[in-house]
């Protein structure tokens, strides 16, 4: 099968399409036909071995995982070992970041524990665009417990990945919802749902005095002080994003009990959770880009910079 692989921290032009042995699934995996994959903010920081920490994991000197790419939807081909409730033929959706990467290939393996079927009203594109960035929304969000309407959320980044399912999702639990954005992407947030938009280039929520039941920062750029001055008695904040070692030693040295750094691991049920909210017309990806498999080093630079409106996917052959 082709996929990309690299041999070597660095840029996304490190990444090469090669000829590779075809997965076998394991017992409780399936293989799937890989149709669709989305990019990730882990795919380049992986990619370029940053921070230098995660590297104990990802591999010292050179990266353990040759084969990137987290979020996929495809069809099941072969049934692993002990697998029920899959067949071949199946269209599905998963996320592969705990357990090993391998989705920028025509073929990967998935334990059953982090795929679910694809929402019967989502193109495979579209379907790949949900899995990590939904789910980091959802679990974000849920931090502290589920969201009550007529609650106060304050959602940083609300135009990227995560912050696009954040404010779709805090919305349908039926929340006042304030994103913050860039001048540019202020009506494609609008679009989503938000109630109020604040533009960082022209206004810092921060200063503006109003405080919040809840905050979601999707950034991490905020110190944990001016999080704390942003909520409202009794508020919490989860933050998912990362711009620092220093803020995410920070949140999560500081934070105390109202604030939390997230860490999201993808599950079945998120993503059944997901697929109802989905199929019922309430949460939808949005797609900033679409590329074609071979351009995937494209889609990953694009990421990079840090603007994307939503999600970039990639359509596999
Ligand atoms: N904890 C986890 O499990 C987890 C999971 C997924 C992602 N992440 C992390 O979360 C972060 C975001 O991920 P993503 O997929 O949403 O990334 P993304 O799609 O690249 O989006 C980044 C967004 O940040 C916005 N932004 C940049 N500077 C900003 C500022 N000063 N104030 C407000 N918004 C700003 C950008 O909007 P503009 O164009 O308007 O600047 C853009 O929409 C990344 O650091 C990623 O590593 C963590």
């Amino acid at each position: 099968m082709r996929a990309f692989v690299y041999e070597r921290y660095g840029p996304p032009e490190n990444l090469r399409l090669a000829e590779v042995d075809r997965p076998v699934p394991a017992a409780g995996e399936v293989l799937v036909k890989v149709l669709a994959a989305s990019v990730n903010a882990a795919d380049w920081h992986v990619l370029r071995g940053k921070p230098l920490f995660s590297r104990a994991t990802l591999g010292l000197l050179r990266p353990k995982h040759r084969i990137l790419g987290v979020d996929i939807a495809g069809q099941v081909e072969v049934v692993g070992g002990g697998v029920s409730g899959f067949q071949p033929g199946d269209q599905v959706y998963a996320n592969l970041l705990d357990h090993g990467y391998g989705g920028f290939a025509e073929y990967a393996t998935v334990p059953v524990g982090v795929m679910a079927p694809k929402p019967a009203n989502l193109s495979f594109e579209e379907a790949a665009a949900v899995p990590m960035a939904a789910v980091t929304a959802l679990q974000g969000l849920g931090r502290h417990g589920p969201l009550q309407p007529g609650q106060t959320v304050l959602i940083n980044g609300g135009s990227g990945g995560v912050g696009s399912f954040a404010v779709q999702l805090a919305k349908a639990a039926g929340a006042e919802v304030t994103a913050v954005t860039s001048t540019p992407n202020l009506e494609v947030v609008r679009s989503l749902g938000a109630d109020h938009l604040v533009d960082y280039t022209t206004t810092d929520v921060a200063a503006g005095g109003r405080r919040y039941d809840r905050i979601l920062d999707t950034v991490g750029n905020r110190s944990v002080a001016e999080l704390k001055g942003a909520l409202a008695d009794g508020g919490k904040a989860a933050v998912t994003g990362f711009t620092s070692v220093g803020r995410l030693l920070a949140v999560s040295l500081r934070g105390g009990k109202d604030i939390a750094q997230v860490q999201a691991h993808v599950t079945t049920e998120d993503l059944e959770r997901l697929s109802e909210l989905i199929e019922a017309g309430r949460v939808r990806p949005r797609i900033d880009r679409r590329y074609r498999f071979a351009d995937l080093p494209a889609a990953i630079a694009y990421l990079e910079q840090g603007h994307a409106r939503a999600k970039v996917v990639v359509e596999v052959p």
